[in-house]
């Protein structure tokens, strides 16, 4: 029903499959009113649409037509409709004419694509009590709904809806017992009256402890949210559909949606796009029109920003560069700044899900960056990493730093107390804003070559890195900085160091420490043992291909520096890292197919090392840790576990005689 093509932070590209067609993810669904529908929003670039299945039942002519010529036919569109099932009008007018049941059939019999159980949507910041009864019998309903789809055959997909309005425990309940429900879709629910009022911060926590407690592998549909100044934080959050009365109601009221915020054409002196109403007309001509041409103009404007939000944010997913794209949108308004701030709260889950190596360099944008699971991701790796006697910083150079720094390098003061230092038993590492410290044996892996930020210092960036100097130093016995580090930091060094520092490059211990980094601690001992002979690019200077005399160990990739097994590399890593590490492990049905080199499915594996990241080089053993191929994973280990359907490892080659 939905299958993952591409991911960034919790953001996926995805397709959805339904009986009218495919949908390709996020995407928007505009909504369509039965009756009053002007705009055809097709032209406009709508693939999927979303109706009201409870105001078609209350009109007696359009509940006839839609069960004699279908709901496709009544609203004129043929590619793939969800429904709704009068839960808002519920909402709005405390009651409904319809039972759970009914309404489940009704939509059934009139052909959607996907529907919704009549869920209770509770108000934001409501009493307890109140959310508790109501949660009871949303859950119940959803429970009913799916029973009666597999009793009933029904072939519609169903929504089981997220809600627990804004206590937290109650969302993350919620979320887990319809996870246990195998619902075919989970929207979340609810969230209008937050967007409405501003409280962003409110709904990060709320789609957040939703999102935590849904299964990986199944769209969500962020109910009502229709702005596209926020689709780019949904999406990074895992949000996949949105719907939008916003693009009509809007038009309605002579207001311009943006990714900005929203404009009111009475304040107009200049268009505010270059879609084709923005590009004809001028806000004048708009203002001296009938007033229903100017509200079709307005919701083709603001369907045209939607769209193109979505392609911009799905490209963004492709290329991983989605949080550079939520933090620029984030700062068209205060209140979305909070919600940003308040993703790091999230920080230890993103890191579970973001890639380990994308395609775009990281970009620091501002403080929040520092925030980003590549930091907090490359902290950890320091921590682990055993450490020499002393340490040495160095200042930032253009990267990657370790082309410039060679011999001689300059004068040092002594940090804290006074060493003798061996410039032998020492790490080096650079200083840099935002990842810290910055080894340079490993400083042309992803991200810490491929990242850029300003080269004027923000105070926080630099509390930031100092703060992470200071205490990463008390685990070595002696600290020289150069100069220009103490000036980074603010630091009041009196103590010249006397001695010569010297760098020496050593490539043999630049691979050993890359593997180090990249497989755990002991693989570069183990992986390049032996006559070992470094092969480097003509062209770049790079490393290239590491054999042992004339096997071929490792390929080093181009773009990220990460190492990339071969056969012999498999064995060398799998014989000396214990398990876990490193590992798939598949079921035996699937042994022979790994053996002969194919691709691994999700459904297959029965465990694996909970530090997969998608990208990552992995070996893949059976129960008995029995090696039986190798390659990479598309997916990170949380998901993996996850998944029942797709491709989890491309395998790249398989150990069979
Ligand atoms: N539309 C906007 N919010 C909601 C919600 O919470 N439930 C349903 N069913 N529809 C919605
Ligand atoms: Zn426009």
């Amino acid at each position: 029903m939905f299958e993952i093509k591409a991911k960034d932070m919790r953001g996926r590209v995805g397709v959805l499959k339904t009986k009218h067609g495919n949908v390709k993810t996020p995407a928007l669904m505009p909504v369509i009113h039965p009756r009053k529908q002007v705009i055809d929003v097709k032209k406009y670039g709508a693939d999927i649409v979303i109706t009201n299945a409870y105001l078609i039942y209350k009109d007696d002519d359009l509940k006839q037509k839609a069960v004699e010529e279908g709901l496709h036919k009544l609203i004129n569109f043929d590619g793939p409709v969800m429904t709704d099932s009068g839960s808002f009008q519920l909402s709005v007018y405390g009651d409904v004419d319809i039972t759970n049941k009914e309404v489940i059939e009704f939509q059934e019999l009139i052909g959607t694509d996907i529907g919704t159980s009549l869920d209770i949507p509770t108000a934001p910041f409501v009493e307890r009590e109140k959310v508790e009864s109501d949660l009871e019998i949303t859950l119940e309903r959803a429970k009913e709904a799916v029973e009666f789809k597999k009793e009933q055959n029904i072939e519609m997909l169903l929504n089981s809806v997220v809600q627990g309005s804004t206590f937290m425990d109650l969302r993350q309940e919620c979320a887990s017992e319809l996870s246990k429900l195998d619902a075919d879709l989970y929207p979340i629910g609810a969230v209008v009256p937050l967007m409405e009022s501003y409280h962003y911060k409110e709904l990060v926590d709320v789609v957040m402890n939703s999102m935590m407690n849904l299964p990986d592998n199944t769209a969500r549909h962020l109910m009502g949210a229709g702005h596209p100044m926020i689709f780019a934080l949904a999406v990074a959050m895992g949000c996949d559909l949105f719907d939008s009365a916003a693009y009509i109601l809007y038009a309605e009221d002579d207001r311009l949606l943006s990714t900005r915020g929203t404009f009111k054409l009475e304040n107009l002196q200049e268009m505010p796009c270059s879609c084709e109403v923005c590009s004809k007309y001028t806000p004048d001509d708009l203002r001296a029109m009938p007033k229903d041409e100017r509200r079709d103009l307005i919701a083709q404007h603001n369907l045209y920003v939607s769209f193109a939000e979505l392609r911009l944010i799905r490209q963004a997913i492709y290329e991983g560069s989605l949080m550079e794209l939520v933090e620029e949108r984030c700062r068209a308004h205060p209140a979305l700044l909070d919600a940003v701030r308040q993703l790091a709260n999230y920080n230890d889950d993103f890191e579970k899900y973001d890639p380990r190596s994308k395609k775009s360099a990281f970009f620091y944008t501002g403080s929040e960056s520092l925030n980003r699971s590549e930091v907090l991701r490359h902290h950890e790796k320091l921590r682990e990493r055993p450490k020499k006697r002393d340490l040495i910083v160095l200042p930032p150079t253009r990267k990657p730093y370790s082309k410039f720094f060679s011999g001689k390098l300059g004068e040092f003061f002594i940090y804290g107390d006074s060493h003798e230092i061996d410039t032998d038993n020492a790490d080096f590492m650079v200083l840099d804003v935002p990842f810290a410290l910055i080894p340079l044996d490993i400083d042309e892996l992803y991200p810490l070559s491929q990242s850029a930020a300003p080269k004027i210092r923000d105070s926080e960036s630099v509390n930031f890195i100092r703060d992470f100097f200071e205490d990463f130093a008390e685990n070595y016995d002696g600290v020289i900085v150069q100069k220009k580090v103490a000036d980074i930091l603010n630091l009041d060094l009196e103590n010249k160091f006397e001695g010569e520092v010297i760098y020496a490059k050593d490539d043999v211990k630049k691979i050993k420490a890359i593997a180090d980094y990249q497989f755990g601690w002991g693989a570069g001992e183990a992986l390049f043992k032996g006559n070992i002979k470094i092969e480097k690019s003509k062209k770049t200077g790079k490393i290239r291909h590491i054999y042992d005399g004339k096997t071929l160990i490792v390929n080093m990739r181009a773009s990220d520096s990460y190492l990339v097994l071969s056969k012999e590399g498999a064995r060398r890593l799998h014989k000396a890292m214990p398990y876990p590490q490193n590992r798939v492990v598949v079921n035996e049905d699937s042994e022979p197919f790994a053996l002969d080199g194919k691709s691994i499915f999700s459904k297959f594996v029965i465990e694996c090392d909970e530090n997969i990241r998608s990208n990552d080089e992995v070996i893949i053993v059976n129960r008995d840790d029995k090696l039986l191929a190798y390659g990479k994973s598309l997916l990170s280990a949380v998901e993996i576990n996850n998944f029942q359907t797709g491709q989890a490892i491309k395998t790249r080659k398989g150990f069979k005689k």
